[in-house]
């Protein structure tokens, strides 16, 4: 009798994975799209990996599950504990599926992986401040104040120091041009205004915040960017770099907490309160706490101590139950409490449409 290729029972995990090889197709990461597709088909459902993956007790969607192996793969080959799988990881030629599962599958019989399911892949995409940015130049054009920043999900902290970095915007070169880092999205539209982008003070808060001065953490954080996205891992550990030579405050906590302990116009600055794909991962009443914040002190704002709230976040659709189309940028501007839509813009920062 011939043996063929283990064939396993299908599972919520392998569905998962074989959703996340179609995602990471469709997004440019053909050889992520390959290890999600052989671990769906190929992964041994008798090894510790398989036994755990196979009864995730959650939604493996939910849970990113797959993003998770992946993770820790890209960990290992980072760290030089898998040289095997090493040399077919990009920038190698697209390998093999088989030769890519030889190397794979004895990594994925050990234990090293297991580790990596207990907890969310956490990322922190600095290209999006080539998003925020124009929203903040609006933002001091039309109060001529600096800003005082305050970021919800501020994981990593990337995004707090968006004055560090250069950026091409249109045809407006913004920031600080000198700094190894240059964040250029596919632009559409109008420039955004040419204020100075002056920064009073910054601070963020996050449920889980990664620490760039911690190597393990540094790591961690490059490990979950796609092996075969070397611009998005260069641009992450310039921007590393960059964040660790003056660390900005981040408190570790709830936003809401965060937001009612710590937004408070004040006189000569403008208040400016902003989050970039991290509203959706809050508690509904964590949400709802910070909108009545917001509109607390926003009717006490003057045009000497505005308040601004800037939010690039998935749009829901019409009825509230998925989200719809790009990532839009949105200003809300106290004293007057205008909120109007600024831009539509590509999850990641690739692309901006400036609306304003
Ligand atoms: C998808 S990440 C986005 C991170 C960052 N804003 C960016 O654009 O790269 C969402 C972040 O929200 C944080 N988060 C989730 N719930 C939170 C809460 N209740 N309060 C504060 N941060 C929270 C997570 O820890 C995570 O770092």
């Amino acid at each position: 009798m011939m043996l063929g290729r283990i064939s396993p029972p299908d599972s919520p995990f392998r569905a998962h994975a074989r959703w996340q090889a179609h995602w990471c197709t469709a997004l440019g990461s053909p050889f992520t799209a390959q290890l999600c597709t052989l671990v769906a088909d190929r992964l041994d459902p008798a090894t510790p990996l398989g036994r755990r993956l196979d009864s995730w007790p959650g939604n493996p969607q939910d849970d990113a599950l797959m993003l998770r192996v992946t993770g820790g793969l890209h960990a290992l080959v980072r760290a030089g504990k898998a040289p095997a799988l090493a040399a077919l990881y990009p920038p190698a030629p697209a390998p093999d599926p088989d030769a890519l599962w030889a190397a794979l599958a004895p990594v994925l019989a050990g234990k090293a992986i297991l580790p990596w399911l207990d907890s969310a892949p956490q990322t922190n995409e600095v290209a999006r401040s080539g998003v925020l940015v124009p929203g903040f130049l609006t933002i001091a054009a039309e109060t001529g104040l600096p800003l005082a920043l305050l970021e919800l999900g501020c994981s990593a902290g990337l995004n707090l120091v968006p004055d560090r970095y250069g950026y091409r915007l249109g045809t407006l070169e913004a920031g600080n041009p000198d700094c190894g880092l240059r964040i250029h999205p596919v632009w559409d539209g109008a420039d955004p205004p040419a204020a100075p982008l002056a920064i009073e003070s910054r601070a963020g808060v996050d449920l889980n915040p990664l620490d760039v001065l911690n190597p393990a953490e540094r790591s961690r954080l490059l490990a979950y960017v796609w092996p075969d996205q070397p611009q998005r891992l260069e641009r992450m550990a310039r921007a590393i770099a960059i964040t660790a030579e003056d660390m900005p405050e981040i408190v570790k906590g709830d936003a809401a907490d965060f937001v009612e302990a710590r937004v408070k116009p004040r006189e000569g600055v403008v208040t400016t309160v902003y989050h970039s794909i991290a509203f959706q991962y809050f508690p509904p009443e964590t949400q709802a706490r910070i909108t009545a914040h917001m509109e607390k002190v926003g009717a006490r704002a003057t045009p000497a101590a505005p308040l601004a709230w800037l939010r690039f976040e998935m749009t829901p659709s019409a009825d509230g139950t998925d989200h719809a189309d790009a990532p839009t940028l949105r200003l809300k501007l106290w004293p007057t409490g205008e909120d109007r839509l600024l831009a539509r813009a590509h999850p990641h920062g690739k692309l901006v449409q400036w609306l304003a």
